[in-house]
């Protein structure tokens, strides 16, 4: 029998809630399909700071290493209660970016997808959305700003100053280039190459690299468009984008307002990708404000299986019933409290209804 090792990390808020209906999903995939998934849970996150005094335990790191692959769930706390710990352990930069570091995992997919039947969940207008949303952000994960080097101080006037400085080496951002490039290939070869090479020198190397990766890809056809003006096309017309790469902090922000476009970031998965290692998260933080209660969509923890099926098992056909089997819970009128407003035309559930749902759907395929 096959046989892969998963690392559990629940995270902090929401997680648990939604990571035990992704955990519904995975044993019903493990048994239909004869494998044997080993769950690993470790702590992790602002949890784990309190528990175990680190945000990203050494044991935790073990059991990662061990792994075939990691699930993650969201971390983080509100803005008051991440002040209990100290700067540097509070979980996104304690955990979270060191997580990213240690498995290089520099290639993040984020896609952005809402059929047309699920277009009420969106706040753009149906004429805008016509056929549905579908495109995917490729964002470089490991380098840019969040990497770079840091200093603060005071300077020579007796200031208080920060320097933060964005790095990419061309070796960087060639193998970034090279995933979106495959990706663009597998789907309607267009890549949307976002870049501020208007101001920033750093996008000034990342073009001139993204022009000499496209050389080898001469079927797909690369577009070149501001960061700022991508952000208006996200909400104007959507349905020109189909793949598009870009540096690590515009990707940050574009894929949030993906989310935005859809209608909420609980609709965003993800998979971040390493040379040796993968892990898979939702987009969102761990919504402190509805843990706890059960309302919370486990969508994107779900999704987030669906990619590591797919990109880390070779198990694309079981992935795609993983989609389906959501989406058709949506489009057979069911919904959580934190994806639809009481009153809106649906069939309200819990995130554990929810959950169940998908696992009878996935079971009629
Ligand atoms: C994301 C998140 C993280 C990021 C935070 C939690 C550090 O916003 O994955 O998009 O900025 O990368
Ligand atoms: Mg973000």
């Amino acid at each position: 029998m096959t046989s892969y090792k998963i690392a559990i990390l629940d995270g902090d808020g929401i997680g648990p809630e939604i990571m035990a209906e992704a955990i519904k999903i995975l044993s019903l995939v493990a048994e239909r399909n004869d494998i044997n998934f080993e769950l690993m849970p470790a702590p992790f996150g602002a949890t784990a700071y309190f528990s175990h005094g680190h945000s990203f335990p050494e044991e935790t790191k073990a059991i990662c290493d061990e792994a075939d692959a990691i699930l993650k769930g969201p971390i983080g706390l509100s803005h008051e209660e991440s002040k209990k710990i100290p700067v540097d352990m509070q979980p996104e930069r304690g955990a979270l970016l060191p997580l990213r570091r240690r498995y290089n995992t520099f290639a993040n997919f984020r896609p952005v997808f809402l059929p047309k039947g699920l277009a009420h969940f969106s706040p753009l207008k149906p004429e805008i959305i016509g056929e549905g949303i579908d495109f995917i952000i490729i964002r470089e994960l490991v380098g840019g700003l969040y990497f770079g080097k840091k200093e603060t101080g005071i300077n020579e006037d007796g200031k208080r100053f920060v320097n933060e400085t964005l790095e990419y080496d061309e070796d960087q951002i060639k193998r970034i280039a090279k995933v979106a490039f495959n990706t663009a290939q597998k789907r309607k070869k267009v890549l949307h190459n976002i870049h501020k090479s208007n101001v920033l020198k750093s996008s000034v190397l990342w073009n001139e690299v993204i022009g000499e990766v496209a050389e080898d890809y001469p079927d797909v056809e690369v577009k070149h468009i501001l960061v700022d003006a991508a952000a208006t096309y996200l909400c104007l017309n959507p349905g020109q984008f189909d793949v598009m790469v870009m540096e690590n902090m515009f990707g940050d922000i574009l894929s949030d307002q993906g989310g935005g476009i859809l209608g909420s970031l609980g609709l965003m998965p993800s998979a971040c990708i390493g040379p040796k290692k993968a892990y898979y998260e939702p987009s969102h933080g761990s919504a402190p404000d509805i843990a706890g209660q059960s309302i919370a969509n486990p969508y994107s923890m779900i999704g987030s299986v669906a990619m590591m099926l797919e990109m880390s098992f070779d198990m694309e056909d079981e992935a795609k019933k993983v989609w389906y089997a959501m989406q058709s819970v949506f489009a057979q009128g069911y919904s959580t409290p934190d994806l639809s407003k009481p009153g809106a035309d649906v069939n309200m559930i819990s995130t554990d209804g929810f959950g169940d749902l998908v696992a009878t759907e996935l079971a009629k395929q």
